[in-house]
């Protein structure tokens, strides 16, 4: 399978106050197509300076970074906006949509700013009420944001990001505002999505949240600590009988790995 992103000896320093702060230290990893990537690690180990770093929405001090087929440090702003707008999707915790449109319009924004794959207001449209259908959100459509909960929020989200038909989508801890009932409903979808082909690398705090993943990274201190392999979690696993027994074994499993990663 081909590489959705590929992340050569990257290096971002902030400097504050005169003070120069090495937050990711040489990092490298792939991320193959069709792979659902969860990182993990303590608070302040730079996870979310890293998604920000390889998704386009931030320039890494140093290194390169191969986003759909394209060397994404050495664009101008332009060809980086460019990126941000068609090539990939981003999913932020706090979930931002804009407060004078209704659902449907915030999520079809995205879409009528590119001219990616040429399509008409009608096909943009046909595939928004397609997503929205997808996701379970139809009923919203026209709702103001502040007439939903925060999973049919994160899950409109899910469907603005989608809109341009992204290589990979990115999330940082896509369910930290959400309770436990919303963060399941959502996470599913980013499976079920996964499971059709969509490449997703996300951040998270959740071990259960990771448990759902194929691959966990460990960050600590802006180095890659260890990986943890895992096998597909698809949702065939729903018609078995002991679904839950899986389930716990994956996060027992997961658990263990954490500890040995002083977690
Ligand atoms: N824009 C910025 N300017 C300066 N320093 C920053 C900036 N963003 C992050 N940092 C610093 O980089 C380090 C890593 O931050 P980052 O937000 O990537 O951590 P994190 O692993 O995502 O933490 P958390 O789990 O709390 O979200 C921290 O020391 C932080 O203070
Ligand atoms: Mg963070």
């Amino acid at each position: 399978m081909a590489a959705a992103l590929q992340v050569k000896n990257l290096s971002k320093t902030y400097i504050t106050n005169k003070r120069q702060n090495n937050v990711l230290k040489n990092i490298n990893f792939t991320i193959e197509a069709g792979e659902m990537v969860a990182i993990m690690g303590p608070s302040g180990s730079g996870k979310s300076t890293l998604l920000y770093s390889v998704s386009g929405m931030d320039r890494p001090t140093a290194g390169e970074v191969m986003l759909a087929g394209k060397e994404i440090t050495s664009l101008n702003e332009k060809g980086l906006a460019q990126v941000r707008l068609n090539d990939m999707g981003f999913i932020f915790q706090q979930m931002h949509m804009l407060k004078n449109l209704s659902i449907i319009d915030n999520i079809l924004l995205p879409a009528y700013q590119s001219d990616k794959n040429h399509r008409t207001k009608q096909e943009i449209n046909a595939y928004c009420k397609e997503l929205m259908h997808k996701l379970g959100i139809s009923e919203i459509a026209e709702n103001d944001i502040t007439e939903v909960s925060g999973g049919q929020l994160q899950r409109a989200c899910i469907c603005r990001s989608l809109m341009n038909q992204p290589a990979i989508l990115f999330a940082d801890e896509p369910t930290g505002a959400l309770n436990r009932g919303a963060s399941e409903e959502v996470m599913g979808e980013l499976m079920r999505l996964n499971e059709e082909g969509t490449t997703i690398m996300l951040v998270s705090h959740d071990l259960k949240v990771a448990a759902k993943c194929s691959r966990i990274l460990y960050i600590v201190d802006g180095n890659i600590k260890g990986e943890l392999k895992l096998p597909r979690q698809g949702q065939a696993l729903k018609e078995q009988a002991d679904e839950k027994s899986i389930i716990r074994e994956r996060e027992r499993k997961v658990n263990n790995w954490l500890n040995d990663m002083g977690w």
